[in-house]
């Protein structure tokens, strides 16, 4: 495996702890004929406050290793921890916002994000208070009382975080959150998602087809091989922590952009491969 920092690591700096970990985690799904291994073991350590990006082509196993963090699936072999423990299955330390559809149609805005709060047993108006904070964060006071058929995608997208949020829980797992939106929706959202990671230090693992968004946004890109998914290479870009808007154009930016490009046209060329196989 290759790794890349865009500086050179500090001798002996300190390490973050992981937050979560995957240890030599595979997955194969059915048996027999038909099964298909998604998964070649894989270890992962996502840190601290690290915003984890993980690229690759289709059909390489992202969703199904996020799933496995999120206690959706279970792994075939190995594990995955969280603070040294294992996942057992769903909690609310870990939200998930999904590509998209999965606000409550039936309700407002405000009670699609104070849902988590109340579903924990918080009174109303404490639901209610969590919701206005989170909605202040991404954007959408004006919007509380509308009904999600009424919200652009991007504004629905931007709920979801916000529900997520309110749930305070220790790791964001956002599986290609932005796929489904305009270009420039998109980067709205990525600048909005950077402020949000730097002002509240959730931990995040993101899977995205965007290298840019993964150099913009990440702390650790993971690029993924042709399924069965295992790591090909690391990158730790220094661009999330950046304010300036110009290090898209940097040396740099441009350098790991082309690098990390190379890489995944290698596994899409052997992902068409394999579907040509089939
Ligand atoms: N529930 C399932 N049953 C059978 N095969 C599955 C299931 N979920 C995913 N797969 C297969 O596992 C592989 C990895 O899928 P996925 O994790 O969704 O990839 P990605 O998110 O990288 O596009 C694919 O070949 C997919 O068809
Ligand atoms: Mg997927």
């Amino acid at each position: 495996m290759q790794e890349t920092s865009s500086r050179p690591s500090s001798a002996g700096g300190a390490t973050a702890p992981a937050k979560a970990r995957f240890e030599a985690v595979s997955k194969r799904f059915g048996t027999g004929d038909d099964a298909v291994q998604a998964l070649e073991p894989i270890t992962l350590d996502i840190a601290q406050n690290g915003f984890v990006c993980l690229v690759g082509p289709s059909g390489c196993g992202k969703s199904t290793l996020l799933n496995i963090l999120a206690g959706f699936e279970t792994a075939t072999s190995g594990r995955v921890l969280m603070d040294g423990q294992p996942v057992k299955g769903p909690d609310a330390r870990r939200g998930v916002v999904f590509q998209q559809g999965a606000l409550f149609t039936w309700m407002s805005v405000e009670d699609n994000v104070a849902f988590g709060p109340l579903a924990v047993g918080r009174s109303r108006a404490e639901a209610m208070k969590v919701a206005a904070h989170f909605l202040d964060m991404v954007g959408l006071t004006a919007f509380a009382k509308r009904y999600p058929y009424e919200l652009s995608g991007g504004m629905q997208q931007r709920v979801g975080i916000a529900r997520a949020l309110a749930n305070d829980p220790e790791i964001l797992l956002m599986d290609e959150p932005f796929a489904a939106l305009d270009a420039q929706t998109r980067e709205l959202l990525q600048e909005e998602i950077r402020r949000i990671w730097q002002e509240t230090r959730k931990t995040v693992l993101w899977i995205t087809h965007s290298i840019e968004e993964a150099l913009f946004l990440a702390t650790d890109i993971v690029v993924m091989s042709a399924r069965p998914g295992r790591i090909k290479a690391r990158f730790r870009p220094e661009f999330a922590t950046s304010n300036d808007p110009a290090v898209v154009a940097s040396a740099e930016f441009v350098r790991m952009k082309a690098e990390i490009f190379g890489l995944l046209r290698e596994e899409a060329i052997a992902a068409q491969r394999q579907e040509d196989r089939l």
